[in-house]
């Protein structure tokens, strides 16, 4: 049986990774199975030495891991050495090599909706660790127009620095917001009852004269600001399921060869019939 795993701190008992994937790998009658390890920080060089040495298959990695998982690697490809995070391990041969399939789920969402380089204008709120391959993922595309506002201006400067985009600073927010067509919420804040004058700004905000759409990459929240935001304005809006099955289907090809539908991980997660 080949086995593969998701590693992150105790919320990954919450992982949707391990569903998807055993659907899959049901679907498709194959000897493996997917499950969830909890580590803590402190423990993570020694998880990775157990990925390399009970043969794991191959591995999914999330927060707070990420960039921290980084230096226990043998090898990084391109992107996830550009972006400085790292969601899945593949293994080849003896060594295990960091990738990062975020910025191409991100990329299937927007494809999904349509969405283009031409005529966009994007701002993505916020600037930790789930932002790097978002606006890695708009940079890769194309597109010219990308803003990054973050609560902490000094961690968008940071993050613009190095992978593109422009930070802008609380105070210009007016103007950015009315050019928006494409907002996208990378903050962990979904709920007002989280919220901050930050988030309070932007979604009080009366003059959306060009948004078009809305995603949140945060799933399973209500009530969602975003959604009512979107609402209000009669965009669309999407959460980051979509984008967290199509990570994930990207993963499972790195790690099979194996191309399959997108419904095969949508309809785990109930998104598709
Ligand atoms: P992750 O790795 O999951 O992205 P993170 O690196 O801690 O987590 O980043 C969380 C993001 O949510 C940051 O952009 C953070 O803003 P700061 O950089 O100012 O900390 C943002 N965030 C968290 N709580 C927030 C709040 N109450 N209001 C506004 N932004 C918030």
């Amino acid at each position: 049986m080949n086995v593969y795993c998701v590693i992150g701190d105790q919320r990954v008992e919450r992982s949707l990774s391990p569903i998807m994937h055993n659907s899959v790998f049901s679907g498709l009658e194959m000897d493996s199975k997917y499950v969830a390890f909890a580590i803590e920080p402190a423990d993570l060089k020694n998880a990775v030495l157990g990925i390399k040495s009970l043969n794991i298959s191959g591995a999914n990695v999330t927060v707070p891991h990420k960039e921290t998982i980084i230096p226990f690697l043998d090898g990084l490809s391109a992107r996830a050495q550009t972006i400085g995070a790292v969601n899945t391990i593949v293994r080849n041969e003896r060594a295990i090599v960091g990738h990062n399939t975020d910025v191409g789920g991100f990329g299937d969402l927007l494809d999904k909706f349509g969405i283009s380089p031409k005529n966009s204008d994007v701002l993505i709120v916020g600037a930790g660790g789930a932002t790097r391959a978002i606006l890695y993922s708009f940079v890769e595309r194309g597109y010219r127009k990308v803003s990054v506002v973050n609560r902490t201006h000094e961690k968008a400067i940071d993050l613009t620095s190095r992978l593109g985009g422009n930070a802008i600073p609380l105070e210009n927010l007016t103007e950015s917001l009315r050019a928006t067509t494409l907002l996208v919420n990378t903050t962990s804040v979904s709920d007002f009852s989280e919220g901050s004058y930050f988030t309070e700004t932007i979604f009080n905000f009366l003059s959306y004269d060009n948004l078009q759409m809305v995603v949140d990459i945060n799933y399973g929240r209500k009530p969602n600001l975003w959604a009512d935001l979107a609402k209000r304005n009669n965009v669309a809006f999407a959460d980051g399921l979509y984008m967290l099955a199509a990570q994930a289907r990207r993963s499972f090809q790195l790690w099979t060869g194996i191309i399959t539908q997108m419904e095969c991980f949508l309809r785990p997660l109930g998104l598709v019939e």
